[in-house]
Order: C-alpha cells, then structure tokens, then sequence
C-alpha cells in the first residue's frame, strides 16, 4: 500500500508492521514493556472510561489500558494498516468490550460516542505539521467535556543539546516531521485548540513524554 504522506515514519508497512512489537523491545534493550506498562498506569484511567486509542497498531497498548477498566469501560481502537488490524484483533480477541475500526485519524470523524480518554503514542510526531492540527481537532471533537487527550511522544528538546549516544540513532532512525515537532511548544498548541489542563512526565532521559490535557 502507497504512503498517503510518503515522508512520514509512522505508516510502519511490511515486516515493520508485522513484527513491530518485538523491534520496539530489541531497540529499547527490553525496557519497553515495562515503560509502556508505566505510561498506560500514567493516564489515570476509571473502570467505566471509554477510551480511544488512535493508531493503535498492533494492541497491546489496548490490553493494557484494558487491565484497569471494569465491565463498563470500552476501548475502540483505530488504524489505517490491515496489518495492524490482523494484530489487534488476535492479541484483544479475547476483550470484552474492545473494537477496532481501520480508519484515519487525520480525516474529520465524528464518532457516535464521545470518549473520557483519547490515547496516541508515537503517532502525532510522524505527520506534517497541519495534519497534525487536524487530529488534535478529531480528537478534541471526539471527547467528553472534561476528557483528557493522553500524548505519548517525543517531548520538546534541542537536538544539538541531546548526547551523541542518543542523536545518532534519533537522526538515524527518525522522520524528517520528527526533527519539527520536537522544537514545537505543544502545551500552547493544545491550548490554542480548547484544552485547558495539563499534566506531564517524563521517561528516556526526559526524550519521551506522556502530556495529558484535559477538555
Ligand atoms: C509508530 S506506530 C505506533 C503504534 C502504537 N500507537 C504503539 O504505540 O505501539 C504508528 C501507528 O500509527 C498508524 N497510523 C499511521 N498513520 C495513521 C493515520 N493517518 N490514521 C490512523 N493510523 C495511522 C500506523 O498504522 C501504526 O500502527
């Protein structure tokens, strides 16, 4: 399948896509379970939450948020890649209230419920710039008053500042929209887009955030 934005890192094709957990564990030495673990306990999710997990890929980020989530809560998953879908419909097949919908999160969508906690890792950095103003639209569009928008992405940081050991992978591996979105100041964005609260942490030298903001 072509690339609808052919520069972007995150439209993961092919073997990427079908083996994309376990690169996500050998590149980060095995810490990733455990730090995505941490991030998900990081959103602060109530058992009745319904939850939208936009590029969800291959669902394990949905198992997890399951785990906190009571009869009552429902996760909807969205992704553009069939590979994907095949993913996230085994690895949730056996999760109440969980559905998927192969779609995209930079076209205008209205869903016919709106949703406590809108999730997206390591999505929002892969689009040109105006693109990503529209999914922060969708998404603001698409939750509850008082819902939070939960970004797991590269945090703001000088790429001159950041150590050699961690540059050259970055500049080795990364998109060329990654290298904008890291100078942005994304809490005056959101801002700009009606969300009013903010939380934040941080992980991998302070290179990865978690940046909550709320409706
Ligand atoms: C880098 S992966 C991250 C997957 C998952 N969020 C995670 O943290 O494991 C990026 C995901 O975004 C999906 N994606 C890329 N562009 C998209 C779009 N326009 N709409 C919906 N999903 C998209 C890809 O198919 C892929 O599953």
């Amino acid at each position: 399948m072509s690339k609808i934005y052919p520069d972007s890192g995150v439209e993961v094709q092919g073997a990427i896509a079908r083996h994309y957990d376990t690169i996500m564990n050998i590149i980060s030495f095995g810490m990733y379970p455990k730090f995505i673990r941490s991030a998900i306990a990081g959103m602060g999710i109530e058992p009745d939450d319904w939850i939208l997990d936009l590029g969800c890929g291959t669902g394990r980020n949905t198992r997890l948020m399951h785990e906190h989530l009571g009869p009552n809560g429902h996760v909807l998953g969205i992704d553009i890649s069939e590979i994907m879908e095949k993913q996230y419909l085994e690895n949730c097949r056996d999760l109440p209230n969980v559905e998927f919908r192969r779609a995209r999160a930079d076209v205008k969508f209205s869903l016919e419920n709106k949703f406590d906690k809108a999730w997206m890792s390591f999505v929002l950095h892969g689009f040109p710039h105006e693109v990503r103003l529209r999914v922060i639209e969708n998404i603001f569009e698409n939750l509850k008053p008082g819902g939070v928008f939960c970004l797991l992405d590269f945090a703001e940081f000088s790429l001159a500042r950041m150590p050699l050991v961690y540059r050259v992978p970055f500049k080795a591996v990364e998109c060329k929209y990654a290298f904008d979105f890291i100078e942005r100041d994304w809490k005056e964005i959101f801002r700009e887009h009606g969300f009013v609260e903010f939380e934040e942490r941080h992980w991998f030298g302070n290179y990865v955030r978690l940046l909550k903001a709320k409706k």
